[in-house]
């Protein structure tokens, strides 16, 4: 569908990237896909809306510049408690766990309810191959309650901002004499990869000797779905098998930060996660930000 319009093609696109197909967003909205994962989880929990005390969005586009979507997807779901947006690119899944669990440590929250809410494919310009092949739309919602499976979460950022940014115009003001322009995301293809790369092996290696462990006691590393190339070289890093590694990149695309929970409950439906095992997630993007989570099931 891509090489009809763009001077692309599947020889191109699968062994730089690994995506096949990913979900583009159409007439359906992003808040509705963001309510919909949010009740899942809520489901798979046992907990209802009524029953939460926080709420934390993740996502870098959509619609709305205010209200926030954390506030849309609480009126969706019935929840009365707080809630915040977040925007670490596709670290957000991370970032907003760090935020739940110093809440739950804090002693202010029971249960907090994380919803990554993505539409990328809505950022690049279309008639760009280098960017508008990569991206897929999605949201991923986890619950999480009272325990001490997180055994610790390490971030990083690093501002490179004109590695991958998007901008957009405000309205104008009287004041404002210069012109202005949208511009859509613009990347530094390889730039972002050697970073992605070396933030996902560091911020994982010091979660693990901060947990005196190896990556050889980890049962399963879920990377954010960027690139399979980058996931490949993060596994030769590590020194572990491939099979450690889930990926739902070649159906999914890179879906920004819904593209960890995602992953983790493709995972845990499937039977993959199982009591007692140690999950490693590590995620990266625009900032830059990173972050990665042990977490013992
Ligand atoms: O969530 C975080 C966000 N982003 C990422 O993680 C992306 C990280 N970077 C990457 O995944 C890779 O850098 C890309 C997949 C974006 C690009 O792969 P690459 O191996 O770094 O390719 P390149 O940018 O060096 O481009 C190589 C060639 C260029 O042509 P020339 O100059 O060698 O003639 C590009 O113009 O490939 C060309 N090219 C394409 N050709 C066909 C770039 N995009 C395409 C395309 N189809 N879609």
């Amino acid at each position: 569908m891509l090489a009809e319009f763009l001077d692309t093609s599947d020889e191109w696109i699968y062994p730089r990237t690994g995506v096949k197909s990913r979900y583009v967003i159409s007439d359906e909205k992003l808040e509705e896909m963001a309510i919909e994962a949010a009740n899942k989880a809520l489901a798979d929990a046992g907990i209802t809306a009524a029953e939460l005390d926080y709420i934390i969005c993740s996502n870098v586009v959509n619609e709305y510049i205010t209200p926030q979507l954390s506030c849309i997807i609480q009126g969706g779901i019935g929840a009365t408690c707080p809630c915040i947006d977040i925007n670490c690119a596709c670290a957000g899944f991370i970032y907003a766990l760090d935020i739940a669990e110093s809440q739950y440590r804090a002693g202010r929250v029971r249960n907090v309810l994380i919803v990554c809410a993505e539409e990328p494919t809505r950022m690049p310009d279309w008639a760009d191959r280098s960017t508008s092949v990569l991206f897929g739309d999605g949201a991923g919602a986890a619950v999480l309650t009272g325990g001490d499976n997180i055994k610790g979460i390490s971030l990083s950022s690093a501002s490179a901002t004109d590695k991958l940014y998007q901008k957009r115009t405000l309205q104008p003001t009287p004041y404002i004499t210069k012109e202005e322009i949208d511009i859509p995301l613009q990347m530094k293809g390889q730039d972002v990869f050697k970073f992605a790369v070396k933030a996902s092996s560091t911020d994982i290696t010091k979660i693990l000797a901060q947990n005196n462990l190896t990556a050889n006691d980890v049962d399963h590393i879920l990377l954010h779905q960027a690139n399979i190339r980058i996931i490949h070289a993060i596994r030769d890093f590590l020194k572990q098998p491939d099979d450690k590694f889930p990926v739902n990149i070649e159906s999914h695309g890179n879906s920004s930060s819904s593209s960890c929970p995602i992953l983790l409950d493709e995972c845990r439906r499937n039977g993959r996660l199982l009591p007692g095992d140690k999950i490693v997630l590590s995620a990266f993007g625009a900032g830059f930000v990173s972050g990665a989570a042990l977490i013992e099931l």
